[in-house]
């Protein structure tokens, strides 16, 4: 029976839209998914979102809408943006389900009546305006809010707290004792080093927010966050519930890795190994956490701008370049910066330089020498061959050791030394100079076979890198099907190969000056519409424009809107035989007495929406500034005019 893979990904706040590092962790999870298929495992790989907590609650009603909705649009979202990026995830667990919710109520009750969990009280520096809680160091001067500069004070909350203290000695043998549990090393000392500091009880719950998994045995209290997020990673599995196969099979399986990024290395390298002890679960996972991509200015956040989408990178230049310069750009253990010039620089010289042309020289050649077709021919051997051909032989191996320890990147380098080594072999045997000498028919349809074996088996570990330049590989060199897995890898697997008639540039070349200052713009953002990605680069045209009908409205009434601070109700006469209900977010721009008789602009055939129970059928044109919206106003003209 097949070995079995359970892979899974931390599961992202939908706190904002997902950025290239949150990609990162995806896309890595997916190539190693991708590496274990092609090893014959049999692998399942996880996701989702982490859909409770205080924040999202905030950027819920900063939106105006309710946190379910939020999270709702966010979870399709992301979903689509997985699908874009071709991850093959085989769940994508929310927080929000009632399959988690369950599991987690459970686990929190289980715990409690073991005494791992028990009441005390939370204290802190409380913060009203952001109901969060701070410690001393992290208030500002004249202790203030750091988040608001408000004044801040002293509280005391009931919370209930999670026993780590008792389960102190039995995870430092864990970690003592298992030495790859956590990878890299350096995080492995990190997390021993914390430990041996000793552990203070984790508070679990809240009573100062209702976006959360209530308590049953309580109420009042919310499971705080880490207790709900961690288990996702067993109840997606169904751990816990009458069908628990996929528990079963996976987490008690083969091969279980959890990876993260160096932020929450301590939640899952410390909160959630003692859970599953208390559990009696066993702790079957490895651990491992990477390192973070940064901007020339540092941290990428969803909160803050500066930061770089990876729908901007696909749109622009496509998905095997996104993927891989994000695999190849972070280094195993540290961290990585994202910089326009090296995201360039990596597209021209690896993917273009080195790998395409190489391709395409290939097929090139195979075309005007032998029309097409070229077979393993020994009587042309020559003396280079053998220097080649071991390092042919190596690779796989060295490929398959850094995958195994989920050095993606350097797998990647050992693909492109054998690249690198490929095309130094044409500079040794000189294809063009044989071709000019009918004796050597031979020793060139042996050269011309090098390469495109050497390709084949490049295509074949490029599987989980590159999704489409692979496929493109096996279908210009014309690869058996039966010759593109991981036991083919050997030199002359596939006699003959009939390339195709004509082969085409898989990564053609970037004018560098061009698309590193394109990038510089989209990363500079201050710009909403830059850095969310839509940026200028996106034209309209005049029939997008055309498909709006722009009309003069008058205002009749205004209102608040009643469920939602920042709408108001507006009754627009649009030159029609009825009033038309509009939903404007501009309550904290004007008094709603202000806004009767003004002649306006609106969309008036927009998709009619609901927002927050009020019907809105059209739009509104406004304009806003730094911290001043204006709606548009019209003076000569009557309701119903049409503006174009
Ligand atoms: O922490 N470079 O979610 P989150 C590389 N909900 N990876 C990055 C990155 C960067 N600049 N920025 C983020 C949470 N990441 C919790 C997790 S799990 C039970 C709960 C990746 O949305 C990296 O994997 O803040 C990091 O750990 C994760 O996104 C944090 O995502
Ligand atoms: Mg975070």
């Amino acid at each position: 029976m097949a070995k079995t893979y359970y892979i899974t990904t931390p599961i992202y706040y939908p706190s904002g839209k997902l950025h290239i590092g949150n990609t990162y962790t995806t896309v890595l999870c997916d190539a190693l998914r991708r590496y274990k298929d092609l090893r014959g495992y049999d692998s399942f790989y996880l996701t989702g979102m982490d859909e409770h907590g205080k924040k999202i609650e905030t950027v819920a009603n900063e939106n105006d809408v309710s946190p379910i909705e939020h999270v709702d649009e966010m979870a399709r979202q992301t979903r689509e943006l997985w699908d874009r990026l071709k991850i093959s995830y085989d769940d994508f667990i929310r927080t929000t389900e009632k399959r988690h919710k369950t599991v987690v109520q459970k686990i929190f009750e289980r715990l409690l009546d073991q005494g791992d969990i028990y009441l005390g009280t939370y204290s802190g520096y409380y913060c009203m305006h952001c109901e969060s809680f701070f410690t001393e160091s992290q208030l500002e001067e004249g202790n203030t809010c750091p988040d608001c500069g408000r004044e801040v004070s002293w509280l005391e909350e009931e919370s209930y707290f999670l026993k780590l203290s008792k389960y102190q000695d039995r995870l430092l043998q864990f970690i003592e004792d298992n030495p790859d549990f956590i990878t890299p090393e350096s995080r492995r000392n990190e997390v021993l080093a914390f430990i041996r500091q000793g552990l203070n009880d984790l508070s679990v719950s809240r009573t100062t927010f209702d976006w959360g998994i209530k308590v049953i045995s309580d109420p009042k209290h919310v499971v705080y966050v880490w207790i709900d997020a961690l288990s996702n990673y067993i109840s997606a599995l169904g751990y816990g519930t009458d069908n628990d196969d996929l528990f079963q099979k996976y987490w008690n399986g083969d091969e279980v890795v959890h990876v993260v990024g160096k932020d929450i290395l301590r939640f899952h390298a410390i909160f959630w190994p003692i859970m599953l002890m208390a559990l009696d679960i066993p702790v079957t996972f490895k651990l491992h956490a990477h390192g973070f991509y940064m901007m020339k200015d540092g941290k990428m956040s969803k909160s803050k701008g500066g930061v770089i989408y990876p729908d901007t990178l696909l749109k622009h230049y496509g998905l095997d370049e996104l993927r891989y310069y994000l695999l190849r750009e972070l280094p195993y253990g540290g961290d990585g910066l994202f910089t326009p010039e090296t995201f360039v620089d990596r597209i021209n010289f690896d993917l273009a330089n080195d790998f395409g042309n190489l391709l395409n020289r290939t097929v090139t050649m195979i075309n005007k020498y032998f029309g097409g077709s070229v077979s393993y021919n020994e009587t042309g051997t020559m003396p280079v061959d053998e220097d080649f051909e071991a390092l042919l032989k190596e690779t796989p191996e060295a490929y398959a050791r850094s995958m195994e320890d989920l050095k993606v990147s350097q797998a990647i380098k050992s693909l492109w030394r054998l690249i690198s080594r490929t095309n130094k072999y044409i500079d040794e045997t000189t294809p063009w100079i044989l071709a000019k000498d009918e004796a050597k028919k031979n020793e060139l349809e042996n050269v011309l076979y090098h390469l495109s074996d050497s390709l084949r088996q490049i295509g074949i570990m490029l599987k989980p890198i590159l999704l489409e330049a692979s496929e493109a590989l096996f279908r210009q060199l014309g690869v058996n099907e039966d010759k593109r897995d991981w036991d083919a890898l050997i030199y002359g697997a596939q006699p003959t190969f009939n390339v195709i008639h004509k082969g085409t540039p898989l990564f053609p070349r970037l004018d560098v000056e061009e698309e590193v200052d394109k990038l510089k713009k989209i990363v500079r953002g201050d710009d909403d519409t830059i850095a969310s990605g839509e940026e200028d680069l996106n034209l309209a045209t005049i029939d997008d424009f055309a498909k709006l009908d722009l009309r003069v409205a008058e205002i009749k009434t205004a209102k608040p809107h009643p469920n939602a601070d920042k709408l108001l109700v507006l009754k627009v006469d649009a030159g029609e035989n009825k009033m038309r209900q509009i939903v404007a977010g501009i309550a904290k721009h004007y008094e709603v007495d202000a806004l009767v008789g003004k002649k306006i602009v609106i969309i008036r055939n927009l998709e009619p929406v609901t927002l927050r129970g009020e019907k809105s059928e059209g739009m509104l044109l406004a304009g806003s500034g730094k911290n001043r919206m204006e709606v548009l106003e019209v003076t000569g003209l009557k309701p119903g005019d049409s503006i174009s």
